[in-house]
């Protein structure tokens, strides 16, 4: 057994995407295309990692990453087999096994690589390439074989005859081969076929004219394989991984009440006994824990739960850190920076922005909290705002142990409240206040009685 190099076809535009664009850095799960193929390469640990670039390379190379890989530019893109010999440098005197992926292929497991690589190996082939029967196989290679079943070649859709394109095996544009014969090969293509490209499926005719061995593996579940190059595609495949990833939390123990609206992007993590109602997006890097409720249309991007959080209904968190038993919403916006201790309630209409919040604090109704430090067991009003902003810069509120903030108040940023502070409702807070005081603004309350009726009257004859 030589080594293996793995070569990553991602060069070609994606036409069909209608995009400005490339195809394999359009997001799938909330990550680049190309990157799960990156993974699962990586994940076989080849000697050689090339990745094949052109249109809009530097797009490419900046979503996917540097990191261990060599770039090779197809500056034209003059086919799949023209991609596959620009990279026939790296591997000059390589001698190995080479797999070629797709960019725009991004479900393949490397179970199913290993899988065509064991084959490839047992039957001597120079050549072996996944294959899968389709119900709708418009778009794809297909497979010829004569009627013993043998392998003739493959057909693109577009040169395909109206009997082939009837044919439901398709190639699933994924490779081994062995390198000597695959770059060798490359310099029999021709270009001449309706696209006027360099076509890699054709090298399995020549290898057939050869003499030599062609393997196929079949994919039983051909939706692994499936290509994305139109946005239909991308959505359906959008749906299969949801599918994919909801089944796989419900496995380990996580209550999904309507699966076919919640996503759940690839990183995400989610402890058991947890209840996730409709409607609710898990995003980035986000990390549930056990026992919480999340009741509905919640849209989270990195948020890290601890255990038994409650998120009511309608809440959009991003980047922002809960401790056990906190109760979020309904209708409440965490911002970048929030981060809640233990059992801090945030109610309806409340805002969030670099908040710190201490254990078992409130702001349960209509509040903006941003840029704030919050002690423990403090209760702020319904209506309290911290005034964070002059125009110029932002300033820091800090509020002690045990403060009560009256509804209705504003705290103008820097601003210190102490420990056991009172604030009376509707006060203006400028200046900072001492440890157990209590801060109010002078305002007398004037009545006037009978006023109502005598404004009634006179509106009457006017
Ligand atoms: C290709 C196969 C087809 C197979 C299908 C499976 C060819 C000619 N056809 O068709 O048999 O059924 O995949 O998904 O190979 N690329 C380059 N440089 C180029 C052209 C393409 O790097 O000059 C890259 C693309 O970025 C893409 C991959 O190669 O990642 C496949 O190209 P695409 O145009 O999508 O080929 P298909 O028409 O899907
Ligand atoms: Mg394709």
């Amino acid at each position: 057994m030589g080594d293996l190099g793995v070569i990553i076809l991602a060069a070609g535009e994606g036409k069909r995407m209608k995009s400005g664009r490339p195809k394999v850095v359009h997001s799938l799960g909330g990550k680049p295309l190309l990157a799960y193929v990156l993974e699962t390469a990586r994940r076989l640990k080849p000697k050689k990692l090339a990745v094949v670039v052109g249109h809009g390379a530097e797009k490419v190379k900046k979503a996917c990453g540097e990191d261990a890989i060599t770039w090779v530019l197809q500056e034209k893109q003059l086919g799949t087999g023209h991609a596959v010999g620009c990279s026939g440098k790296i591997f000059a005197g390589f001698s190995g096994e080479v797999l070629i992926l797709s960019g725009d292929v991004p479900l393949i497991s490397k179970e199913r690589l290993l899988g065509l690589l064991r084959c490839h190996r047992e039957q001597n082939a120079v050549l072996t390439f996944v294959s899968a029967s389709l119900a709708e196989p418009a778009g794809y290679g297909r497979v010829l074989r004569d009627g013993k079943g043998n392998l003739l070649g493959i057909v693109e859709e577009r040169d395909a005859s109206e009997k082939e394109k009837q044919i439901r095996e398709i190639n699933a544009g994924i490779y081994a081969a062995s390198a000597r014969f695959l770059f060798d090969a490359l310099k029999g293509l021709s270009n001449r076929n309706q696209q006027g490209e360099y076509y890699l499926p054709d090298v399995v005719g020549i290898a057939l004219k050869n003499g030599r061995t062609v393997g196929t593996v079949h994919a039983e579940d051909p939706r692994e394989i499936l290509g994305v190059n139109t946005r239909e595609e991308l959505a359906m495949m959008e749906k299969t991984l949801q599918e994919r990833i909801n089944r796989k939390w419900m496995a380990a123990g996580v209550t999904l009440k309507d699966p076919e609206t919640t996503y759940i992007e690839e990183e995400v993590t989610i402890g058991r006994d947890t209840v996730i109602g409709p409607n609710t997006h898990l995003l980035g890097k986000t990390v549930v824990g056990e026992r919480c409720r999340i009741d509905g249309s919640a849209y989270i991007t990195n948020g890290r739960l601890a255990d038994d959080v409650h998120l009511r209904f309608s809440v959009v968190l991003s980047d922002c850190r809960i401790a056990d038993g906190a109760i979020v919403g309904p209708f409440a916006h965490l911002r970048p920076g929030t981060s809640l201790g233990r059992a801090v309630h945030i109610g309806n209409f409340v805002e969030t922005k670099e908040a710190t919040v201490g254990e078992g604090s409130k702001a349960n109704h209509l509040t903006y909290l941003g840029d704030v430090t919050i002690g423990r067991e403090s209760n702020i009003g319904a209506g309290t705002i911290t005034c964070n902003y002059d125009g110029f810069e932002k300033y820091r509120t800090a509020i002690g142990d045990r403060v009560q903030v009256g509804s209705d108040s504003t705290l103008v940023a820097p601003v210190r409240l102490g420990d056991d502070v009172y604030v009376a409702t509707a006060t203006t807070v400028r200046h900072d206040i001492p440890a157990g005081a209590l801060v109010y603004n002078e305002r007398s309350e004037k009545v006037k009685k009978g006023w109502t009726e005598e404004k009634r009257k006179k509106m009457k004859k006017g």
